[in-house]
């Protein structure tokens, strides 16, 4: 075990995972592949800026037979067609019912993998190696897997945790601009929800994070971003809120629902958006999603209107969009009704921050409130 890395424990409905974060995590596969040697799906941008790093994580897996299938990342990949092309290779490369899979790569790779390993077989081991910020700090954790249907973001799934998940910082160095951007959004999520000092800092910060992330190439990577900011700390306390909520409610029947914070809004943004000619991002979703609720919040005075206005500048200090043009209304509200939020029981439940660091869960937003925040001027 190196001494190098923490380790995070989880207890998902009785399976075991741990999150292991740190410059030498990828070396400890081994520990989660108990019998080899495992199959590999591996996001061909990383597999081709660090071919030597997966090099040394895969031979340094007790088992040295590398079989590996390269996806694009992306959302596109989320589709039932590329879920079927990955049982085709599955099936041809033989994983037993007791082998693994190990998926590198963003959220986008994970949750697609996570899908395939959860359903091959009934169910594989997996193991998980995040290489965006966003998927080390959410998509990684918690056993969530899921693929894009019908229009409608993420609505075929299922909850499987990976038995590990091993972090390391150090592929992030090659992110782009608006990939940085997206993992803050749902840093800053996770620090709205469960650590006030982590957003007070990240609030802090903004000045420079709006000269690293706000301003700029956003296809390029960022020089040095790596010693700018104490990204090693951040992945972790944001993961702890994360491991902290999934550790309590697996199933997301109560606490976890927080941490759909403009998850909403973003899924039926995000899901429109990808009929349009301008996609929105996962992470620029959420953004537009959580800046709508913290208005609205404040608007109805269960939020204190100077935190609403320190999220605002917090998201675009990091380049976030906060509104865009709502969607026709009948196609809002058919997004709506689909969310995988809606529930028969409780209908569309929507979360809304009382403060930052507390959250209120199944709360109901009208379409109107929605409509004028939306498409709000920047700031109140
Ligand atoms: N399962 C969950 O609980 C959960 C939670 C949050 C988000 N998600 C999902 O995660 C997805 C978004 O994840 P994402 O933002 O990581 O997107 P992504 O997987 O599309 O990755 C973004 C881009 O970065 C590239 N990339 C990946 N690692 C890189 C690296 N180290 N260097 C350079 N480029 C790299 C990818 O090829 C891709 O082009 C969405 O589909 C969202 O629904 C899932």
């Amino acid at each position: 075990m190196s001494e190098h890395s923490q380790f995070l424990e989880m207890n998902l409905d009785g399976r075991k995972s741990t999150y292991v974060l740190g410059p030498l995590a990828g070396l400890e596969l081994g520990r989660f592949v108990p019998l080899g040697p495992p199959l590999y799906i591996i996001d061909q941008t990383v597999a081709s800026m660090h071919p030597e790093w997966i090099e040394q994580i895969q031979t340094n897996c007790a088992h040295c037979e590398q079989r590996t299938l390269l996806l694009p990342g992306g959302e596109k990949i989320k589709s039932l067609a590329q879920l079927g092309e990955i049982y085709d290779w599955l099936s041809q490369q033989n994983l037993p019912r007791d082998g693994s899979l190990v998926a590198i790569g963003g959220g986008t790779v994970l949750d697609l993998a996570g899908l395939a390993a959860s359903t091959w077989r009934r169910g594989v081991n997996f193991v998980s190696i995040p290489t965006t910020l966003l998927a080390m700090v959410d998509a990684a954790i918690g056993g969530k897997t899921a693929i894009n249907a019908a229009g409608i973001k993420n609505p075929v799934g299922t909850f499987y945790p990976a038995s590990g998940v091993l972090a390391d910082v150090g592929f992030l160095s090659t992110l782009t601009r608006s990939d940085w951007r997206d993992g803050m959004a749902e840093l800053i999520k996770s620090a709205a929800i469960g650590n006030a000092e982590l957003f007070a800092e990240i609030h802090a910060a903004r000045q420079d994070l709006e000269k690293t992330l706000g301003q700029g190439d956003v296809h390029q990577p960022i020089a040095g971003i790596l010693g700018k900011f104490p990204w090693r700390r951040w992945v972790q306390q944001a993961a702890e809120v994360k491991v902290d909520l999934v550790n309590r409610d697996f199933r997301e029947k109560g606490p976890r629902k927080s941490l759909n914070l403009g998850h909403t809004l973003g899924h039926v943004l995000e899901a429109y958006s990808q009929r349009t000619k301008q996609p929105l991002s996962h992470g620029q979703a959420v953004s537009i999603g959580m800046a709508v609720v913290f208005r609205i919040a404040a608007e109805r005075n269960l939020c204190p209107v100077p935190q609403a206005l320190q999220m605002l500048g917090v998201l675009e200090s990091c380049g976030l969009p906060i509104s865009c043009q709502a969607p026709p209304l009948n196609l809002m509200d058919e997004l709506l009704a689909g969310d995988k939020k809606t529930s028969a029981r409780d209908g569309l439940s929507w979360v809304l921050p009382e403060r930052i660091g507390k959250m209120k869960i199944n709360a109901r937003v009208q379409q109107d409130e929605l409509l004028r925040w939306l498409e709000a001027p920047p700031l109140f």
